[in-house]
């Protein structure tokens, strides 16, 4: 396999030492459907059956041949790439090709307006922008519309209105005699405290073992604290959900309910009024936590939390990421779980495995168009990848939809092979967890082994790597650990799973869940 020696890396040196560790510092030289290719010792190509799929990124496969021609063919034909600030973007195709599928899998005529991405946490960046630009547009119009009835009131109190004694207890001030001296009394402290409020950072929701990206904000919505805790400092905070307490997201947003103090006049007497003052950017939600360990959340949970959403007037933002996009048997995972989201977040295969893209829908009630002048890029929404985009939805949506029916058949057929390995294997194989090709397959805790080397591996967050490194020497497979489930092995191929590939993973699996079951680590190859 590779070898190590040569001249000195400058970049991921410290990454590939850790990976060989493992016997997973291999250097791949192609790629090609489920398969990456590396060289053996002799120079002849071995094949290894490709079960990471790019984090996700590959429902067409590696170098699928008509996205490969499609690009070749946008290139010859001198497309223009960058035209930045013009009449016309392909971004434009895209997002009627996008709203096409959409509205027909949540069946609403409703229109989703899209921004463009880099990546994945890129458009989460891009999602949490527009709706902080939109909370701020809130909040200055709630402002406005409070000035202008403390004007009103200030007008009412001018020509004999009284002023209640609730409004001067509520603000903990002294009543007056005399209504106008009281009441200005009142608007300077009405002031002083929405200006506080007001200026408080603004608070996410998101779910316990969610994953929204690594960039600075976006990484404060995921929930690993490993990832997480370093940068808190840099940007705002979330409130996390555990996913089995539907129950608790009512009560989270009552705990952080603020309001913003208003006056209205009614029967010649100025009373004071509370209105509700947005706390929350958003709500960010993975239909199926996929970092988490494959974890579609429950009807239930997808219900609590569009009410809370609906309590506190912030949008309900769905990651579909890793799960969109085709992969659980509907383009968008929210579909079969019965999630309406405001904001959709897409990215991942969205490239086709070859373009690096993102996008963000944003349902119309939501949209600010503003941000479209605000917000730039110098390469999200380029010429290449959205032609590459606007080819992988018209794959998807070919020949009636038959990726998806794919995505789905092929799904169930290994998801049918991953359950009968539970079955055989009860005692190492806790729970085989998803939906389509977005499976995971959560291993018992081996923290209590016989073994004292499998403890340690444990012990050391290693198992997975050892496993992994196992799989690939042994069976030639390559697959992961989800980042924040080390248990769970994530099983995300493309569509085109062969059946022939389905047994070389049963038998690879049966082998693994064999020398767990026997605790025997020293039949574990990593070389
Ligand atoms: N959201 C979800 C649900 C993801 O799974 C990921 C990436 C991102 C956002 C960030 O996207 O990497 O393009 O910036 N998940 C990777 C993974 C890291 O391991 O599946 P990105």
């Amino acid at each position: 396999m590779s070898s190590l020696s040569g001249p000195p890396k400058f970049a991921d040196s410290y990454l590939i030492e850790v990976l060989d560790e493992f016997g997973l510092a291999i250097k791949y030289v192609r790629a090609a459907g489920n398969q990456l290719y590396y060289l053996d010792k002799t120079g002849a190509e071995v094949g290894v059956l490709d079960c990471a799929s790019g984090f996700g990124s590959l429902m067409f496969g590696h170098n699928n041949p008509e996205l490969v021609a499609h690009a070749k063919s946008v290139l010859d034909a001198q497309t223009p790439v960058h035209a930045q600030f013009a009449g016309y973007s392909y971004g434009i195709d895209v997002a009627a090709a996008l709203n096409k599928i959409i509205r027909r899998e949540l069946n609403t005529e409703d229109k989703y307006f899209a921004l463009y991405a880099n990546t994945g946490a890129e458009a989460v960046e891009v999602s949490i922008k527009h709706a902080e630009l939109d909370r701020g547009i809130r909040i200055a119009e709630l402002t406005a519309e409070v000035g202008l009835h403390v004007d009103q009131g200030r007008s009412a109190v001018a020509t004999g209105a009284t002023v209640s004694a609730d409004a001067y207890a509520l603000l903990g001030l002294a009543a007056s005699a005399d209504p106008a001296e009281g009441f200005e009394r009142i608007a300077a402290e009405i002031g002083r405290r929405n200006a506080e409020t007001s200026a408080r950072q603004p608070l996410f929701l998101a779910l316990e073992g969610g994953f929204h990206g690594k960039l600075a904000s976006s990484v404060q919505l995921t929930y690993n604290e490993e990832f997480r805790l370093p940068f808190r400092a840099l940007a705002a905070q979330a409130r996390f959900v555990p996913l089995d307490r539907p129950d608790l997201i009512g009560k989270i947003v009552d705990d952080e309910r603020a309001v913003l103090f208003d006056v209205a006049v009614e029967d010649g007497v100025v009373d004071l009024i509370e209105r509700d003052f947005p706390v929350f950017t958003a709500f960010y939600v993975e239909p199926i936590l996929g970092e988490a360990g494959i974890r579609p959340i429950s009807t239930e949970l997808a219900q609590a939390i569009r009410e809370a959403c609906d309590t506190a007037g912030c949008p309900l933002v769905a990651d579909e990421i890793q799960c969109g996009m085709g992969r659980s048997g509907t383009f968008l995972a929210s579909t079969q779980i019965g999630l309406r989201a405001d904001y959709i977040v897409l990215a991942k295969s969205l490239g086709g495995g070859i373009a690096k893209t993102g996008t963000v829908l944003v349902h119309e009630s939501r949209y600010r168009k503003d941000f479209e002048l605000i917000h730039t890029s110098t390469f999200g929404k380029d010429g290449f990848s959205t032609l590459v985009a606007l080819k992988v939805l018209e794959m998807l949506e070919a020949e009636d939809g038959l990726a998806y029916r794919l995505a789905r058949e092929r799904g169930a057929k290994a998801e049918a092979m991953l359950n009968a390995v539970r079955a055989d294997f009860p005692d190492v194989v806790k729970e085989v967890r998803g939906l389509g090709l977005m499976l995971g397959i959560e291993f018992h805790d081996q923290g209590s082994s016989s073994s004292a080397e499998i403890r340690d591996w444990v012990e050391h967050e290693a198992l997975a790597y050892v496993i992994g490194g196992h799989l690939l020497h042994r069976h030639r497979i390559r697959i992961f650990s989800t980042a924040s489930s080390l248990n769970t092995m994530r099983f995300e191929p493309s569509i085109y799973l062969t059946d022939e590939e389905i047994a070389q993973f049963d038998a690879a699996l049966r082998d693994v869940c064999g020398i767990l079951r026997d605790q025997d680590a020293s039949r574990f190859v990593t070389a």
